[in-house]
């Protein structure tokens, strides 16, 4: 029975006092929520460990938007998966298509950093998705594909049980674009069949798979009703707990 993941992705967003205003509010909201969901907030690093005090006592985790594969070292302005484990975040992003288009990370850099969350016990969410070109050339099952051979070389099936997967297209992100249910269904049951080919049946039938882009309360239903879609990874719609809570309750 694979559990869905609410994650509010808060990306460049939010000062600390600003966190924990909106933290407080879904951790007041999460006491009385009983359905069987679980629920992430990945905010900015500057708000984590003020984050981590407000949520400890909430069925609210807590994840990170990025990090180095490296535990220390001469990387000027990065932050190791030892700082993150140090604060106790659970999850962490990899490979967030804003990464990829803006900050030219790549496949084989994304290997480095799952495997070092991994490592660290911290949940990667490990993120794919094909650009509008991509997909009017048809090449959007390739291109998850490749995302997914790539990233996840050399990564044992006993790590499965850790590991998410979020399949974002890239033209749906941030655009009010959403991809239709069919079309995001689609995509993750091929994302399935594509862990089943690399792993096995059990691991792919388990392994839990979000959608993201352009998700809001009015379209979290549809999209969530899909067997194939586990939750969401949601943007601009976690930013007003109101509103995240609303997808939360889908
Ligand atoms: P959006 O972003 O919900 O604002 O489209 C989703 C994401 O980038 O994770």
């Amino acid at each position: 029975m694979r559990v869905p993941l609410i994650a509010g992705n808060w990306k460049m967003n939010n000062t600390i006092e600003e966190s924990l205003y909106l933290a407080k509010s879904l951790a007041e909201f999460s006491k009385s929520f009983n359905k069987d969901r679980e629920i992430l907030i990945c905010a900015p690093f500057t708000a984590l460990y003020a984050l981590k005090t407000v949520l400890k006592s909430s069925k609210i985790k807590l994840g990170a938007q990025n990090m180095h594969y490296e535990e220390s070292g001469a990387y000027t302005g990065e932050i190791s998966p030892l700082m993150l484990k140090d604060i106790g975040v659970d999850y962490v992003l990899i490979g967030h298509s804003e990464r990829r288009q803006y900050f030219n990370e790549n496949d084989e850099l994304l290997n480095k950093k799952l495997k070092a969350a991994l490592k660290h016990g911290i949940k990667p969410i490990l993120c794919v998705g094909e650009t509008l070109e991509q997909r009017e050339a048809n090449v959007e099952k390739e291109t998850v594909k490749t995302q997914i051979v790539k990233s996840l070389c050399g990564i044992d099936a006993d790590c499965f049980k850790n590991i998410v997967i979020a399949y974002e297209p890239v033209w749906a992100i941030g655009t009010g674009k959403t991809a239709s249910s069919d079309q995001a269904n689609e995509i993750i049951s091929y994302i399935r069949n594509v862990i089943k080919e690399l792993y096995d049946e059990e691991i792919s039938e388990n392994v839990i798979i979000q959608y993201g882009g352009s998700v809001k309360g009015s379209n979290a239903a549809e999209i969530m009703a899909k067997p194939d879609i586990d939750g969401a990874l949601v943007g601009g719609a976690s930013l007003k707990a109101e509103e995240f809570i609303n997808i939360i309750n889908y």
